[in-house]
This record gives C-alpha cells, sequence and structure tokens, in this order.
C-alpha cells in the first residue's frame, strides 16, 4: 500500500493539562456532619442516563460520595461563571492536603455561601441542588473505577446512574415536553483553566434527525409510564 509523504505541520507538545473543552458540573454531596458540600469539576461525561465523573482521589466530594453513595450534578450555564469562579481554590477538606496547600487551595466550610449559590432540597438524594444551575440531576453511585494505574490511586473514576433531571423550563422545545433545546442551553465550558461559552450552531446535525425517543432508556420510560398514571385526571 502507498502512503503520500506529506511535510509534517504538528509537531509533539507536552502540555501540562489535557482540559479540552468540557463541559463545568457541580457536585453537591453531604459531609460527615450533614453539612453541604459543593465543588466544581469539568471531567464529567454521560452515556444514556449513567455518568462518569473524574476526580483527585483525595478531595472531598469522590470521599462524601463514596461514603453516601449520593450526589447532584449541577450544570451552570455562562451566567453562572462568576459563582463558579469563587469556588475556585477552595475544599471541604480540613486540613487541606498538602498537594493543595501548594496550588493555594484554602479550607472553606461553606461553599454555597462562598460562592453566592443557593442549596435546595433534592427529591430523591440526600444531596443538596444548586437552584441558580438550569440543569440539575439527581445520582447514586453504580461502580468505582480505577484509573490511571500509574497515579497509585491519586485519581478515581465514579460511575453514577441518573435517578432524576430537573430543567428550566425556559431550556424546553416545549413547555410540557421533556426535550432540551440545545439553542437554549449555553453551558459553562472550561478549556484548558479558562472559562468560555459555547458559539452558535456550525452546521446542521445529520445525527439529530434521529428521533430523541430513540435514544430513551428502558428504566425511563418506564418512570414516565408512572409519571402519567400518578398524574391525577381533570
Ligand atoms: C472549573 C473547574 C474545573 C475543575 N475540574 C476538576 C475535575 O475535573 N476533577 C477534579 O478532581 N477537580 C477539578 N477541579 C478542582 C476541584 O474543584 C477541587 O479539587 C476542589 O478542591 C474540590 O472540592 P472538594 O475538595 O471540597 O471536593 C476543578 C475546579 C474548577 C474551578
Amino acid at each position: 500500500m502507498h502512503r503520500t509523504v506529506h511535510p509534517p505541520i504538528h509537531r509533539t507538545v507536552h502540555p501540562s493539562i489535557l482540559y479540552v473543552g468540557t463541559p463545568v458540573v457541580l457536585i453537591g454531596t453531604l459531609n460527615e456532619d450533614g453539612s453541604p458540600n459543593l465543588a466544581p469539576i469539568s471531567s464529567a461525561w454521560w452515556l444514556g442516563w449513567n455518568c462518569m465523573l473524574g476526580f483527585g482521589a483525595n478531595s472531598k466530594t469522590p470521599q462524601n460520595l463514596q461514603r453516601t453513595r449520593q450526589c447532584t450534578i449541577n450544570l451552570p450555564s455562562v451566567a453562572e461563571v462568576s459563582q463558579v469562579n469563587r469556588l475556585a481554590r477552595l475544599t471541604g477538606s480540613d486540613p487541606v492536603p498538602p498537594h493543595k496547600q501548594a496550588k493555594g487551595y484554602t479550607f472553606c466550610a461553606d461553599k454555597f455561601g462562598a460562592s453566592g449559590l443557593t442549596a435546595e432540597d433534592a427529591e430523591l438524594v440526600d444531596a443538596p441542588l444548586v437552584r441558580e444551575c438550569p440543569l440539575q440531576m439527581e445520582a447514586e453511585l453504580t461502580a468505582a473505577h480505577p484509573f490511571a494505574p500509574e497515579t497509585n490511586g491519586s485519581l478515581v473514576a465514579l460511575e453514577v446512574r441518573i435517578l432524576r433531571v430537573h430543567a428550566h423550563p425556559q431550556l424546553l422545545m416545549e413547555p410540557e415536553g421533556n426535550r432540551i433545546n440545545p439553542s437554549k442551553w449555553r453551558p459553562l465550558i472550561m478549556s484548558f483553566c479558562e472559562f468560555y461559552g459555547l458559539g452558535e450552531q456550525v452546521h446542521h446535525s445529520r445525527l439529530a434527525e434521529i428521533p430523541e425517543d430513540l435514544y430513551r432508556p428502558a428504566r425511563v420510560k418506564e418512570m414516565m409510564t408512572n409519571a402519567m398514571q400518578e398524574t391525577p385526571v381533570s
């Protein structure tokens, strides 16, 4: 087989971080004494109604999540960037672990107070939702996966099952419907540690032509059927 040889247009680089641009999420958990903790992370991705969350293992949040097996995942929009930024370099760990001290982290017992965000009760889990976040999810831990074994357990990937989703009605395609309108959702993105928003839609998507109902997991269909049966007929 012949391969055309082109002159290289890339060079090998060694960036310290590889945060290539992912949404910021705020993870709500409960501390041992029942007080709420809130942590921004950007290592989160979803498959169906399941989500993988990536943490430095000695942060307070993964410790809380593994102990209580419950959390909330709150997605700020670009409008909440100042509040999110106030959470940066705060930890619920006391004492502050040495590697965080070296980066200028300080202990904070009241992250909601420090950020100016509002805690509200979740419906199914014992963990705080963030009222200002237009998208909120309640979740339970399903698995803890080893990650980057060469770091001797300093990183952990925690898999959670989404139990309930709350959306601000302004994000929806139709007020009574279930579909999020991507043109209205303005997620806060972290790219190489800086904050960005999304630009405008750049192209029509062939994938988006597939009816969304075909993606709905069986357990979510069941939830919807149960919810319809519980709704009183007026
Ligand atoms: C925008 C943003 C994104 C972050 N992404 C991550 C991440 O993906 N994983 C992680 O472990 N920490 C991440 N951090 C750092 C955590 O917020 C930090 O470890 C914090 O101390 C966690 O709080 P806790 O110790 O109370 O759990 C991020 C911080 C900011 C501000």
